[in-house]
């Protein structure tokens, strides 16, 4: 798709800044393959309840449904911490976000580039190599929506209920896209689940062994959820892709990414069935660095390079941003949270106009 729609919603924090240098990023990249998205931006987040009174206000749902796909930078801060927490820019604009929109299977890959493994706080010889790591996870289901979920109050306090649920359609369709990921990867699935001791688990377990068989290249485990989160401390570098349920990935996908030592290069895609997407940084705001000019923009360029790859069919030009990043990399630009002695540290603009160029 050569002439689609992008809604590009920054956020709060360092999105505003990284987000720049993603958009020139892009603009490199239509020069390069001649090609030309229309932008159109909106607020979220903190900004949006500033602004418009609420985290996701109607106005920025309707620029997103009349796009293709949504850039998106992060929300929050220490400015809306003390609202309640569903009223809170996290989750009151991401989730219903992703319910809207249907966006059922969230990409996180981890990789932790070999150059970087001083960045991991893993042994360096347990990681030679770097590790490259897609965790897929389900993302419209499970506990974060599952019906019953309140809090009552009773003679004694409180009772607080959350449902897990789920129906193989939900389990098959986020399996197909962590399967058929495998297959134009290194071929291995994990299914991390709690198949001793939930129903859930157990019918993840049942739904993806009769998956498998239509993927004989692809190499299935099934690991439990509390065995996985040691494992991948102990040896990163041996998985590939790992498949989880909601809550289990919001969790395994934070610690494979502290694993891969730094966040401000993760990127992710949470798509819907057909092109629709949502492509965000895996980090957050970080208030603290905010409006400094050192945020590292590189997990926001490789979310609009997954963009480009799943949104628009335009794999070429995901490539050479990703490979722009690497040689950038390579030649030894460093922002302070990858820096290490011997390397140039540079500033957020920097870097993005390297990166630019090198596309
Ligand atoms: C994430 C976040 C969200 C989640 C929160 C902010 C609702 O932690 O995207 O991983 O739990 O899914
Ligand atoms: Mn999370």
């Amino acid at each position: 798709m050569k002439n689609g729609k992008v809604a590009v919603l920054s956020g709060d924090g360092i999105g505003p800044e990284v987000m720049e240098q993603a958009m020139a990023v892009l603009k490199a990249a239509e020069g390069r393959f001649g090609f030309q998205l229309e932008y159109t931006r909106a607020d979220v987040g903190g900004i949006a309840i500033d602004n418009h009174g609420k985290a996701l206000p109607d106005s920025t749902v309707e620029i997103c449904r009349a796009s293709d796909a949504i850039l998106f930078g992060s929300v929050g801060g220490p400015k809306w911490e003390s609202l309640p927490p569903a009223e809170q820019p996290e989750r009151a604009a991401l989730l219903p976000l992703r319910k809207i929109f249907g966006l059922y299977a969230n990409l996180r890959p981890a990789k932790c580039y070999q150059q970087l493994i001083h960045a991991s706080p893993v042994k360096n010889e347990i990681i030679p190599h770097g590790f490259d790591i897609l965790v897929v996870r389900e993302l419209t289901g499970g506990l974060y929506f599952g019906q019953p979920k309140q809090t009552v109050k009773t003679e004694t306090g409180e009772r607080a209920v959350d449902t897990m649920v789920y129906e193989t359609g939900e389990i098959e369709r986020v399996a197909h896209v962590a399967f058929r990921a495998a297959q134009k990867r290194s071929k291995k699935v994990a299914v991390v689940d709690k198949a001793n001791v939930l129903e859930c688990g157990q019918l993840w377990r049942r739904t993806c062994k009769a998956i498998a068989p239509q993927y004989p290249d692809v190499a299935v485990e099934f690991i439990y959820v509390d065995n996985a989160a040691m494992q991948v401390v102990r040896n990163p570098a041996h998985y590939d892709v790992m498949l989880c349920e909601n809550t289990f990935g919001d969790i395994i996908s934070d610690e494979v990414a502290a694993v891969a030592g730094s966040l401000g290069m993760l990127p992710s895609a949470s798509l819907a069935e057909g092109t629709f997407g949502l492509y965000e940084p895996s980090g957050g705001t970080a208030p603290d660095i905010a409006g400094k000019g050192i945020a590292n923009p590189i997990a926001q360029i490789l979310s609009a390079a997954l963009m480009l790859r799943f949104s628009f069919a335009m794999d070429e030009a995901a490539v050479a941003i990703e490979q722009a990043v690497e040689k950038v990399i390579a030649s030894g630009l460093r922002t302070g949270d990858i820096f290490s002695a011997g390397t140039t540290k540079v500033g957020t603009a920097e870097m993005g106009a390297a990166i630019a160029a090198a596309v």
